[in-house]
Protein backbone atom coordinates (compact mmCIF):
# COMPACT_ATOMS: atom_id res chain seq x y z
CA UNK A 1 0.00 0.00 0.00
CA UNK A 2 1.24 3.72 -0.78
CA UNK A 3 0.96 6.47 1.82
CA UNK A 4 0.07 9.46 0.81
CA UNK A 5 2.72 12.43 0.68
CA UNK A 6 2.51 15.54 2.15
CA UNK A 7 0.95 18.00 -0.46
CA UNK A 8 3.20 20.26 -2.25
CA UNK A 9 2.58 24.07 -1.15
CA UNK A 10 0.02 26.26 -3.41
CA UNK A 11 2.58 28.32 -4.60
CA UNK A 12 4.33 24.52 -5.59
CA UNK A 13 0.87 23.65 -7.31
CA UNK A 14 0.80 26.53 -9.50
CA UNK A 15 3.76 26.21 -10.84
CA UNK A 16 2.91 22.48 -11.49
CA UNK A 17 -0.12 24.35 -13.37
CA UNK A 18 1.96 26.20 -15.23
CA UNK A 19 4.18 23.49 -16.19
CA UNK A 20 1.79 20.94 -17.25
CA UNK A 21 0.32 23.73 -19.48
CA UNK A 22 3.84 24.65 -21.10
CA UNK A 23 4.53 21.08 -21.57
CA UNK A 24 0.81 20.12 -23.28
CA UNK A 25 1.01 23.31 -25.58
CA UNK A 26 4.55 22.40 -26.73
CA UNK A 27 3.30 18.86 -27.11
CA UNK A 28 -0.03 20.11 -28.97
CA UNK A 29 1.99 22.72 -31.31
CA UNK A 30 4.29 19.25 -32.16
CA UNK A 31 1.09 17.67 -32.96
CA UNK A 32 -0.77 20.54 -34.88
CA UNK A 33 2.92 21.00 -37.20
CA UNK A 34 2.98 17.71 -38.40
CA UNK A 35 0.03 15.90 -38.71
CA UNK A 36 0.19 14.26 -42.75
CA UNK A 37 -2.29 14.35 -44.78
CA UNK A 38 -2.60 10.99 -44.18
CA UNK A 39 -2.23 9.51 -40.93
CA UNK A 40 -1.09 5.82 -40.64
CA UNK A 41 -2.22 3.57 -37.79
CA UNK A 42 1.14 2.01 -36.51
CA UNK A 43 -0.10 -0.56 -34.33
CA UNK A 44 -3.62 -1.28 -32.55
CA UNK A 45 -4.41 -1.58 -28.57
CA UNK A 46 -7.10 -3.38 -26.95
CA UNK A 47 -8.40 -4.31 -30.63
CA UNK A 48 -8.31 -3.90 -33.96
CA UNK A 49 -10.23 -0.41 -33.61
CA UNK A 50 -7.85 1.05 -30.50
CA UNK A 51 -5.06 2.42 -32.44
CA UNK A 52 -1.36 4.14 -32.05
CA UNK A 53 0.21 6.60 -34.59
CA UNK A 54 3.67 7.24 -35.13
CA UNK A 55 2.41 10.78 -33.29
CA UNK A 56 1.30 9.49 -30.54
CA UNK A 57 4.60 8.05 -29.47
CA UNK A 58 6.29 10.90 -30.91
CA UNK A 59 4.31 12.86 -27.98
CA UNK A 60 4.31 10.59 -25.49
CA UNK A 61 8.53 10.53 -26.26
CA UNK A 62 8.52 14.38 -26.06
CA UNK A 63 6.92 14.81 -22.95
CA UNK A 64 8.93 12.06 -21.20
CA UNK A 65 12.49 13.98 -22.33
CA UNK A 66 10.92 16.91 -20.83
CA UNK A 67 9.76 15.68 -17.69
CA UNK A 68 12.89 13.46 -17.03
CA UNK A 69 14.91 17.15 -17.45
CA UNK A 70 12.10 19.38 -15.18
CA UNK A 71 11.24 17.00 -12.78
CA UNK A 72 13.27 13.67 -12.20
CA UNK A 73 12.04 12.44 -8.91
CA UNK A 74 8.53 11.68 -10.24
CA UNK A 75 7.11 8.89 -11.30
CA UNK A 76 5.05 8.90 -15.11
CA UNK A 77 2.67 6.83 -16.06
CA UNK A 78 1.64 7.31 -19.33
CA UNK A 79 -0.90 5.89 -22.59
CA UNK A 80 1.76 4.79 -24.57
CA UNK A 81 5.04 3.52 -22.29
CA UNK A 82 6.87 1.98 -19.52
CA UNK A 83 5.49 3.41 -16.14
CA UNK A 84 8.45 5.53 -14.38
CA UNK A 85 8.85 4.67 -11.10
CA UNK A 86 9.73 8.38 -8.79
CA UNK A 87 11.01 9.39 -5.29
CA UNK A 88 8.58 12.57 -4.81
CA UNK A 89 5.18 10.50 -4.15
CA UNK A 90 3.82 13.10 -7.47
CA UNK A 91 3.41 11.06 -10.58
CA UNK A 92 2.48 12.74 -14.07
CA UNK A 93 -0.33 11.08 -15.80
CA UNK A 94 0.02 11.61 -19.68
CA UNK A 95 -1.90 10.99 -22.34
CA UNK A 96 -0.25 12.12 -25.65
CA UNK A 97 -3.14 12.01 -27.76
CA UNK A 98 -6.95 11.66 -26.64
CA UNK A 99 -8.87 11.28 -28.99
CA UNK A 100 -6.84 9.25 -31.32
CA UNK A 101 -9.25 7.99 -33.47
CA UNK A 102 -10.50 12.05 -34.11
CA UNK A 103 -6.83 12.33 -34.69
CA UNK A 104 -6.47 9.61 -37.58
CA UNK A 105 -9.46 10.40 -39.32
CA UNK A 106 -8.62 14.28 -39.24
CA UNK A 107 -12.02 14.94 -36.72
CA UNK A 108 -11.72 18.01 -35.01
CA UNK A 109 -11.78 16.37 -31.22
CA UNK A 110 -8.49 15.60 -30.16
CA UNK A 111 -5.86 16.71 -27.23
CA UNK A 112 -2.84 17.02 -25.04
CA UNK A 113 -3.48 15.60 -21.43
CA UNK A 114 -0.70 16.30 -18.85
CA UNK A 115 -1.91 15.98 -15.16
CA UNK A 116 0.52 15.32 -12.24
CA UNK A 117 -1.17 13.43 -9.53
CA UNK A 118 -0.32 13.00 -5.77
CA UNK A 119 -0.42 9.24 -3.66
CA UNK A 120 -0.73 5.76 -5.83
CA UNK A 121 -1.36 6.80 -9.61
CA UNK A 122 -4.97 5.42 -9.47
CA UNK A 123 -8.72 7.71 -10.20
CA UNK A 124 -9.79 5.89 -6.64
CA UNK A 125 -7.15 6.72 -4.49
CA UNK A 126 -5.04 9.34 -6.21
CA UNK A 127 -5.04 13.34 -5.02
CA UNK A 128 -5.07 15.26 -8.66
CA UNK A 129 -2.73 18.45 -8.18
CA UNK A 130 -2.40 20.13 -11.61
CA UNK A 131 -3.52 19.39 -15.03
CA UNK A 132 -3.46 20.93 -18.32
CA UNK A 133 -5.53 20.01 -21.53
CA UNK A 134 -5.07 21.27 -24.92
CA UNK A 135 -7.46 20.96 -27.60
CA UNK A 136 -4.44 20.78 -30.74
CA UNK A 137 -7.45 21.95 -33.65
CA UNK A 138 -8.53 24.69 -32.24
CA UNK A 139 -5.63 25.77 -29.89
CA UNK A 140 -7.39 25.78 -26.61
CA UNK A 141 -6.25 25.23 -23.25
CA UNK A 142 -8.16 24.20 -19.98
CA UNK A 143 -6.11 24.32 -16.70
CA UNK A 144 -6.57 23.67 -13.28
CA UNK A 145 -4.76 23.17 -10.20
CA UNK A 146 -5.64 21.60 -6.78
CA UNK A 147 -8.41 24.30 -4.85
CA UNK A 148 -7.05 27.16 -7.13
CA UNK A 149 -9.73 26.41 -10.08
CA UNK A 150 -9.39 26.38 -13.44
CA UNK A 151 -9.47 28.62 -16.85
CA UNK A 152 -9.77 28.10 -20.66
CA UNK A 153 -6.79 30.39 -21.77
CA UNK A 154 -6.38 32.31 -19.15
CA UNK A 155 -9.99 33.15 -18.10
CA UNK A 156 -12.23 31.62 -15.38
CA UNK A 157 -14.56 28.57 -16.19
CA UNK A 158 -17.28 27.52 -14.35
CA UNK A 159 -20.13 24.10 -14.96
CA UNK A 160 -23.64 25.40 -15.70
CA UNK A 161 -26.61 24.85 -13.73
CA UNK A 162 -29.10 22.83 -16.46
CA UNK A 163 -32.30 23.17 -15.22
CA UNK A 164 -33.55 19.81 -15.16
CA UNK A 165 -32.21 16.30 -16.59
CA UNK A 166 -34.45 16.52 -18.87
CA UNK A 167 -32.85 19.42 -20.70
CA UNK A 168 -29.49 18.41 -19.80
CA UNK A 169 -26.73 18.09 -22.86
CA UNK A 170 -24.61 15.16 -21.85
CA UNK A 171 -21.24 13.55 -23.07
CA UNK A 172 -20.23 10.48 -23.08
CA UNK A 173 -17.71 7.64 -24.95
CA UNK A 174 -17.64 4.29 -25.99
CA UNK A 175 -14.91 1.71 -25.25
CA UNK A 176 -12.98 -0.16 -27.98
CA UNK A 177 -14.28 -3.48 -27.30
CA UNK A 178 -17.31 -5.22 -28.49
CA UNK A 179 -18.51 -6.28 -25.57
CA UNK A 180 -18.29 -2.89 -23.67
CA UNK A 181 -20.19 -1.23 -26.64
CA UNK A 182 -23.01 -3.98 -26.43
CA UNK A 183 -23.48 -3.00 -22.84
CA UNK A 184 -22.76 0.77 -23.26
CA UNK A 185 -25.50 0.46 -26.24
CA UNK A 186 -28.30 -0.91 -23.74
CA UNK A 187 -27.15 1.83 -21.20
CA UNK A 188 -27.61 4.49 -23.36
CA UNK A 189 -31.36 3.36 -24.47
CA UNK A 190 -32.72 4.11 -21.52
CA UNK A 191 -30.63 7.84 -20.84
CA UNK A 192 -31.39 9.43 -24.16
CA UNK A 193 -35.15 9.52 -24.02
CA UNK A 194 -34.33 10.89 -20.66
CA UNK A 195 -32.46 14.21 -21.68
CA UNK A 196 -31.93 16.56 -23.96
CA UNK A 197 -29.34 14.69 -26.18
CA UNK A 198 -26.17 12.83 -26.52
CA UNK A 199 -22.75 14.30 -27.58
CA UNK A 200 -20.09 11.87 -28.46
CA UNK A 201 -17.56 13.94 -29.51
CA UNK A 202 -14.34 11.50 -29.17
CA UNK A 203 -12.09 12.74 -26.63
CA UNK A 204 -13.43 12.05 -22.63
CA UNK A 205 -9.93 14.98 -22.07
CA UNK A 206 -12.11 17.38 -24.09
CA UNK A 207 -15.69 16.38 -22.97
CA UNK A 208 -14.67 16.86 -19.31
CA UNK A 209 -12.88 20.38 -20.11
CA UNK A 210 -16.15 21.30 -22.38
CA UNK A 211 -18.14 20.15 -19.35
CA UNK A 212 -16.01 22.45 -16.73
CA UNK A 213 -16.35 25.41 -19.58
CA UNK A 214 -20.93 24.81 -19.53
CA UNK A 215 -20.83 23.59 -23.13
CA UNK A 216 -22.17 20.23 -21.68
CA UNK A 217 -24.30 19.64 -18.84
CA UNK A 218 -23.40 16.36 -17.91
CA UNK A 219 -20.57 13.66 -18.86
CA UNK A 220 -20.34 9.80 -17.65
CA UNK A 221 -18.25 7.16 -19.46
CA UNK A 222 -17.55 3.51 -18.44
CA UNK A 223 -13.83 2.32 -19.15
CA UNK A 224 -11.84 5.53 -18.83
CA UNK A 225 -8.33 5.46 -18.49
CA UNK A 226 -6.07 7.16 -15.88
CA UNK A 227 -4.70 9.53 -18.50
CA UNK A 228 -8.35 10.08 -20.11
CA UNK A 229 -9.47 11.46 -16.83
CA UNK A 230 -7.20 13.26 -14.80
CA UNK A 231 -6.87 16.51 -16.05
CA UNK A 232 -9.71 17.14 -17.57
CA UNK A 233 -11.68 15.61 -14.42
CA UNK A 234 -9.65 18.08 -12.51
CA UNK A 235 -10.27 20.89 -14.29
CA UNK A 236 -14.18 19.49 -14.22
CA UNK A 237 -13.87 19.19 -10.35
CA UNK A 238 -12.56 23.11 -10.10
CA UNK A 239 -15.48 24.37 -12.24
CA UNK A 240 -17.49 23.19 -9.75
CA UNK A 241 -18.51 19.88 -10.89
CA UNK A 242 -19.27 16.78 -8.56
CA UNK A 243 -16.70 13.62 -10.16
CA UNK A 244 -17.92 10.35 -9.07
CA UNK A 245 -18.87 6.88 -9.80
CA UNK A 246 -21.83 4.70 -8.78
CA UNK A 247 -23.32 3.90 -5.70
CA UNK A 248 -20.92 5.57 -3.62
CA UNK A 249 -17.81 5.03 -5.28
CA UNK A 250 -15.32 7.33 -6.51
CA UNK A 251 -14.75 7.73 -10.48
CA UNK A 252 -13.17 4.90 -11.55
CA UNK A 253 -12.89 2.70 -14.89
CA UNK A 254 -16.02 1.30 -13.22
CA UNK A 255 -17.74 4.71 -14.52
CA UNK A 256 -16.91 8.41 -14.57
CA UNK A 257 -20.16 10.90 -13.73
CA UNK A 258 -19.45 14.49 -13.82
CA UNK A 259 -21.92 17.60 -13.73
CA UNK A 260 -22.88 20.14 -11.27
CA UNK A 261 -24.02 18.62 -8.23
CA UNK A 262 -27.79 18.50 -8.54
CA UNK A 263 -27.76 17.17 -12.30
CA UNK A 264 -24.69 14.88 -11.51
CA UNK A 265 -27.17 13.05 -8.97
CA UNK A 266 -29.73 12.42 -11.14
CA UNK A 267 -28.03 11.11 -13.92
CA UNK A 268 -26.08 8.86 -10.99
CA UNK A 269 -29.50 7.62 -10.05
CA UNK A 270 -30.53 6.98 -13.66
CA UNK A 271 -27.27 5.37 -14.46
CA UNK A 272 -27.84 3.24 -11.33
CA UNK A 273 -31.72 2.45 -12.08
CA UNK A 274 -30.13 1.27 -15.89
CA UNK A 275 -27.62 -1.11 -14.31
CA UNK A 276 -24.61 0.43 -15.45
C1 LIG B 1 -10.36 7.54 -25.83
C2 LIG B 1 -11.15 8.83 -25.90
C3 LIG B 1 -12.63 8.54 -26.10
C4 LIG B 1 -13.18 7.64 -25.03
C5 LIG B 1 -12.36 6.37 -24.93
C6 LIG B 1 -10.89 6.70 -24.72
P1 LIG B 1 -7.80 7.56 -26.68
O1 LIG B 1 -8.99 7.83 -25.57
O2 LIG B 1 -11.00 9.57 -24.71
O3 LIG B 1 -13.42 9.70 -26.08
O4 LIG B 1 -14.52 7.33 -25.33
O5 LIG B 1 -12.86 5.66 -23.81
O6 LIG B 1 -10.14 5.50 -24.66
O7 LIG B 1 -7.78 6.08 -26.91
O8 LIG B 1 -8.16 8.33 -27.88
O9 LIG B 1 -6.60 8.09 -25.98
Amino acid sequence: MTTTPSLPSASETSDLRTLARSLAMEAGALVRGSRPDEVEVAATKSSAVDPVTAMDRAVEDLLRRRLAARRPDDAILGEEGDDVTGTSGLTWVIDPIDGTVNYLYGVASYAVSVAIVAGDPDPARWTPLAGAVHSVVDGVTWTAAREQGADRDGLPVQVRRADSLATSLVGTGFGYEAERRAEQARVLRHVLPRVRDIRRLGSAAIDLCLLADGRLDLYYERGLNPWDMAAGGLVAVEAGAVLSGLDGAPATRRMTVAGSPDRQAELVALLEEAGA
